[in-house]
């Protein structure tokens, strides 16, 4: 299989003539059946589907559907797949049997000349054509085919409908092995029609082989078999047709005799065989005259001879003997034999008999013997494939016992078709899941009856005349038959003594009218009974049997005397009923598979479709109540894998690919095209498709799809195309430019000396030719990439569009979906209200006038314990700096929570409190007192609020150095420490001890520890200090007091805050003094002896450093430069 082939998926729906499967047919009817048929027989569509059923219809003329290519095309496909063709059938039917181990039987039918023949033969071919090779098994399928031309040669005969009819029915089982390798087979053949050896139709031939024989044997051998190549020197061989156009009787003699040697036949047994038809030939020759005899009776006598002498010699058999049998007839009867003489009438139909006789035990012995050759030789498990190619349906202006037989086999045949196609539909149904609706057919079971019934059935019946004692005639026969079957609705008589058919003159005397399946078919029942007996005189059986030539010897075994047999051989009738009832039990243990074949026109000619005759044989071929049982149930199935792979481009969710089971996607598909829900049904592994309009419906939507789908493919290809030989064309004008002004330099650089002024005008026109292209082809090529560029932005617009549209889509969806949820949200609350509004005005009356109010309270009461009970258990950590507290559960409980979380912040820290020393106590007094005058006031505060006021920084009890001034103090001493007196005149620095008691401030010298000054602190009046984070202070001296000649004192400290607040609570703790105030600002006054110098402070430039300075700038101003805090 090529890639292609794998690639495409194909069915049978693609590139359809009419419609492929008759049950898609739509409106169904005999008119739109016929045209279909026609339409696509006009289009050289010679095979049309019933579901699995093929219709053929014989073209007349070699198409080229069955070349070796075809072969490839259908080998391993599935039914549906191609267009409908026989090797679909014969593939389907080849590969069930080889993988899933079913026996196969190929079931043809169809009138004389509708084709079955070659039907059979191409099911063959195909079958040896696929199936596997090798030596042994290319030998078993040429032996098998080979029998074909054999059988054919002695079986077939020109007739006025067909040129090649087969005049017996065949049945052939082929044999495979496990692998699907042929064994052999098996052939059975059925009534061959051995009327014809002795009387063709006008216009109708004699059986093939006389005729090869005649035309192609060598002079040689017609002589050996003292024949002569004239068809008229013999009697049985109708002249006025016998040579046939487009048949070469001598080649055809030598195909056969080739075959004959392919399927095993020995030099003698062909020769015997060829004999055995020479002598059939010269048995027709024979004639007779009377002779009268004494007792008053005629006696027939053989008139000329020689025929029969050269007969006799060809046979080996005693002339006497046989010329007897022509004259006497001997009657065996309760062991006494009785001789009576023969008639010449008589004589002639004993002729005829042995003629008769020979060919078909001829016949019937060349099939033993191919069996014999083809026959299976291992004996393991066979595979079967049976190919039945059997005489189809005849009503003819005059029809006898060959017809009452043949339709009687159509019948039945018809029957297993019913039932078989029935059971393997509802078969399906049930494998596949599907419910089983009974369908209404008409049952031909009961004209099968009629014909067959052991007891009263027709074939029965004559049979009991023909055996019957006394003057048995076709008239007693037909008595019979009227006032046994005259009740059969199916069974129609003149004499019947219903009285309907009176009158009815279409209806002759010596006739009765049987309402087959298929049609009315009115028998005349002259020759049913001596058909039926099929009588041999056993005088000539016995000299058959005498003969000294094997192969007659063989044929005629009951004329061995020491096997007398008094017992009458089975009739025709009977015979046959036997073997088609083999047949049928063989067809039903067999998968079926049915090609039905119809014959378009009368003329044997090509393009002729002759609309009453094929009208004709839909109807008794029973094709449209095939259909419509077909269509009861669903008209069209397919499994899901290719039904998803057909159809998935109809749908977004499937397209292009599909990732789930196939069944999910076929369902996917058909929600999504809203197909409706009783058109189709899901099976196991296929899906049914209740009416074909459905099918159609898909096929539509798939058809325009695919056209859009080519259309973009197209579209996208042309770009691409459009674009890749757009790049090539600029890379190899580039590649061609580089290249031809190298090599334009490099020429012009030689040429230039030497070129004569007329080729240098040349040179430049040709530089401005290519420079025109190089701008044409720049432009063209602009042009092109504007266009492409133009395309992408169309692309990207379209989607940026889509996209916007999917945005705009999802958010008006996210809204519904958020209404929907606010919508369904108050839907709840209200239904809540409702149930508690119904409840409580249900139970309203059970309560006294004042349980609403107890009830309040006491859900007060239980909402406010488990509120406190729930603080308790949360209730946030004693740290006083801790902010959190836990979340109010009620809004009324609003003002209580607030409260209780105040209360709750007090008590916490009134508790923190009371873990304080008195020392601990000071400590945070001073500290609080700090906060009062600096916070926000001082940026030097927020340092100094980590600092422990530690008071004496000296240790001036402890440390030596200090003992003396120490004890010169009898107070206590608050604070010790080392500050910076600021000198009044230039700003410079020095360092003083500073010691604060209860009552003064002590400035002393820092290294020999000498008073330099005492303040009393009633003395002072305020204390100056900046809003910067500097440690300068001014201790400002009440006017008119002791001290205040020396002026006020500045002075800088690391622990400025802590001596100022120091200073201030001393103050406000004696109850005698005023409070000491606390300056603070940028600028103040401070006394120096006489003048008042304004001290301010400035932001420090960076190149001041980090430090403090302080500078006196004139008479009137101190100036302090404050680095930028940090
Ligand atoms: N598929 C075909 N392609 C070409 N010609 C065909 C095809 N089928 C049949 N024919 C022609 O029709 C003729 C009659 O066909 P065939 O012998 O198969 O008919 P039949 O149904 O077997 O008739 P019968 O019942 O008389 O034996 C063939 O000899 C052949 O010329
Ligand atoms: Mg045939």
């Amino acid at each position: 299989m090529t890639y292609s082939k794998m690639e495409v998926k194909t069915s049978l729906l693609d590139n359809m003539i009419g419609v492929g499967d008759m049950v898609l047919l739509e409106p169904l009817s005999e008119d739109s059946f016929l045209e279909n048929l026609k339409k696509r027989f006009d289009h050289n569509e010679i095979y049309t589907y019933i579901g699995s059923v093929v219709i053929s219809l014989n073209p007349y003329r070699s198409l080229p559907i069955y070349t070796p290519d075809k072969v490839e095309e259908y080998r391993n496909r599935n039914f549906y797949e191609l267009s409908p063709h026989i090797y679909a059938l014969a593939d389907e039917a080849y590969r069930s049997l080889r993988d899933q181990d079913k026996d196969q039987c190929i079931l043809i039918t169809g009138e004389s000349g509708a084709g079955k023949t070659e039907a059979s033969k191409l099911v063959m071919s195909y079958v040896a054509a696929v199936c596997g090779k090798g030596q042994e098994v290319n030998k078993v399928k040429e032996q098998l085919l080979q029998s074909n031309p054999v059988l054919e040669a002695f079986g077939n005969a020109k007739t006025v409908r067909n040129d090649n009819s087969s005049r017996f029915g065949k049945y052939m089982d082929i044999e495979f092995d496990f692998k699907g390798d042929p064994l052999g087979g098996v052939i059975s053949n059925y009534l061959l029609e051995k009327s014809r050896v002795v009387k063709q139709p006008r216009g109708e031939r004699n059986f093939h082989i006389f005729y090869q024989l005649l035309s192609g044997a060598s002079d040689d051998m017609l002589k050996k078999l003292k024949l002569e190549r004239d068809f008229s020197k013999y009697n049985y061989l109708s002249l006025d047709s016998a040579t046939v156009s487009g048949l070469d009787d001598a080649a055809n003699f030598r195909t056969v005799r080739n075959a004959m040697q392919i399927v095993g036949f020995m030099e003698d047994e062909m020769q015997s065989v060829l004999e055995l038809v020479a002598a059939v030939l010269k048995l027709g020759n024979l004639d007779f005259k009377p002779e009268s005899r004494c007792n008053g009776m005629d006696e027939s006598r053989v008139k000329d001879k020689n025929d029969l002498k050269e007969m006799c010699e060809l046979l080996g058999i005693e002339q006497s003997v046989l010329e007897r049998a022509f004259s006497y007839r001997t009657v065996e009867a309760k062991m006494e034999k009785v001789s009576t003489t023969l008639n010449v009438a008589q004589a002639y139909y004993a002729r005829d008999a042995l003629a008769k006789n020979l060919y078909s035990r001829l016949f019937s012995w060349l099939v033993t013997r191919i069996n014999e050759s083809i026959r299976a030789q291992a004996k393991t498990r066979h595979k079967v494939m049976g190919v039945l190619d059997i005489y189809g349906f005849e009503i003819f202006e005059d029809n006898s016992f060959e017809q009452f037989i043949i339709n009687y086999c159509n019948e039945k045949l018809q029957q297993i078709f019913i039932e078989l196609t029935l059971r393997e539909e509802q078969e399906e149904y049930v494998r596949e899941g599907i419910e089983w609706t009974n369908i209404e057919y008409f049952n031909n079971a009961v004209i099968c009856d009629l014909i067959e019934n052991n007891q009263n059935g027709i074939l029965a019946m004559l049979d009991e005349e023909c055996l019957r004692p006394g003057t048995v005639t076709d008239e007693t026969f037909l008595d019979k038959l009227n006032t046994i079957c005259a009740e059969h609705q199916h069974f129609e008589s003149r004499l019947n003594k219903n009285s309907k058919f009176l009158n009815d003159h279409s209806l002759p005397h010596n006739c009765f009218r049987i309402q087959h399946y298929a049609g009315k078919v009115l028998y005349r029942v002259e020759g049913f009974v001596d058909k039926n007996n099929d009588l041999l005189y056993r005088d000539l059986s016995q000299a058959m049997y005498k003969a000294n030539h094997s192969l007659i010897k063989q044929l005629f075994p009951e004329g061995n005397p020491a096997k007398v047999n008094l017992k009458r051989p089975p009739t025709a009738g009977f015979q046959f009923r036997a073997s088609v009832g083999t047949l049928m039990g063989n067809l039903q243990t067999k998968n079926p598979n049915y090609i039905r074949c119809i014959k378009p026109n009368d003329k044997k000619a090509a393009h002729i479709f002759t609309d009453s005759l094929v009208r004709h044989q839909v109807r008794y071929l029973g094709l449209m109540e095939n259909v419509r049982v077909r269509r009861a149930g669903y008209a069209f199935r397919q499994a899901y894998e290719p039904c998803l792979e057909r159809y998935k481009m109809l749908c977004k969710n499937t397209w292009p690919h599909w990732k789930g089971p196939a069944r999910q996607g076929v369902e996917v598909l058909m929600t999504d095209l809203q197909v409706p829900a009783e058109e189709f049904a899901y099976g196991r592994s296929k899906i049914f498709i209740r009416n074909p309009r459905t099918l159609f419906f898909l096929e539509e939507k798939r058809k325009q799809c695919l056209e859009d789908l080519a259309t973009l493919i197209q579209k996208i290809y042309r770009g691409w195309k459009c674009r890749s030989h757009f790049l090539l064309l600029k890379k190899s004008e580039i590649v061609v430019a580089a290249w031809y002004r190298r090599y334009a330099v490099r020429l012009l650089s030689k040429l230039s000396s030497i070129l004569p002024p007329e080729l240098k005008y040349q040179k430049k026109c040709e530089e401005a030719v290519t420079t025109i292209a190089a701008f044409w082809h720049g432009t063209q090529a602009r042009r092109e990439l504007r266009k492409l560029k133009e395309e992408a932005r169309n692309k990207h617009a379209v989607s940026v569009i889509w996209a916007g549209w999917q945005g705009t889509k999802a958010r008006r969806e996210l809204r519904r979906l958020k209404e929907e949820a606010r919508r369904k949200h108050a839907v709840a609350v209200i239904w809540a209200y409702w149930q508690g509004l119904k409840v409580r005005r249900e139970y309203r009356k059970f309560f006294r006038a004042n349980a609403g109010r107890k009830i309040y309270n006491f859900t007060i009461q239980r909402i406010m314990q488990k509120y406190f009970l729930g603080l308790k258990s949360n209730l946030p950590s004693m740290s006083p700096i801790d902010k959190s507290w836990p979340a109010r559960p009620y809004s009324f409980l609003e003002g209580v929570h607030a409260e209780l979380r105040r209360i709750f912040h007090l008590w916490r820290c009134k508790k923190y409190r009371s873990q304080f020393t008195e020392e601990k106590k000071a400590v945070y007094e001073e500290k609080l007192e700090a906060s009062e005058l600096f916070k926000d006031k001082k940026a030097l505060y927020p340092s100094s609020v980590s600092q422990t006021f530690k008071g004496d920084y000296l240790e001036m009890v402890k440390n030596p150095k200090y003992q003396k001034l120490s004890s010169a103090i009898d107070e206590k001493i608050l604070l010790a420490d080392v500050v910076n007196k600021i000198n009044r005149a230039n700003g410079k620095s020095s360092p003083r001890l500073f010691l604060l008691t209860k009552k003064s401030v002590i400035l002393a010298d820092q290294k020999t520890g000498q008073v330099k000054t005492s303040l009393p602190l009633p003395d002072l009046s305020s204390v100056s200090t900046s809003t910067q984070s500097d440690g300068f202070f001014a201790l400002k001296l009440k006017e008119g007091s002791s001290s205040a000649v020396k002026g006020d004192f500045l002075l800088s400290s690391d622990h400025l805050i802590e001596i100022v607040t120091k200073l201030h609570r001393i103050s406000s703790l004696a109850a005698d003094r005023e409070k000491l105030n606390v300056d603070i600002s940028d600028e103040f006054l401070v006394q120096f002896k006489q003048d008042k110098v304004c001290v301010k402070f400035i932001q420090g430039s960076p190149k001041n450093g980090n430090s403090v300075s302080c500078k006196r700038k004139n008479n009137r101003l101190l100036e302090v430069s404050v680095p930028t805090s940090p």
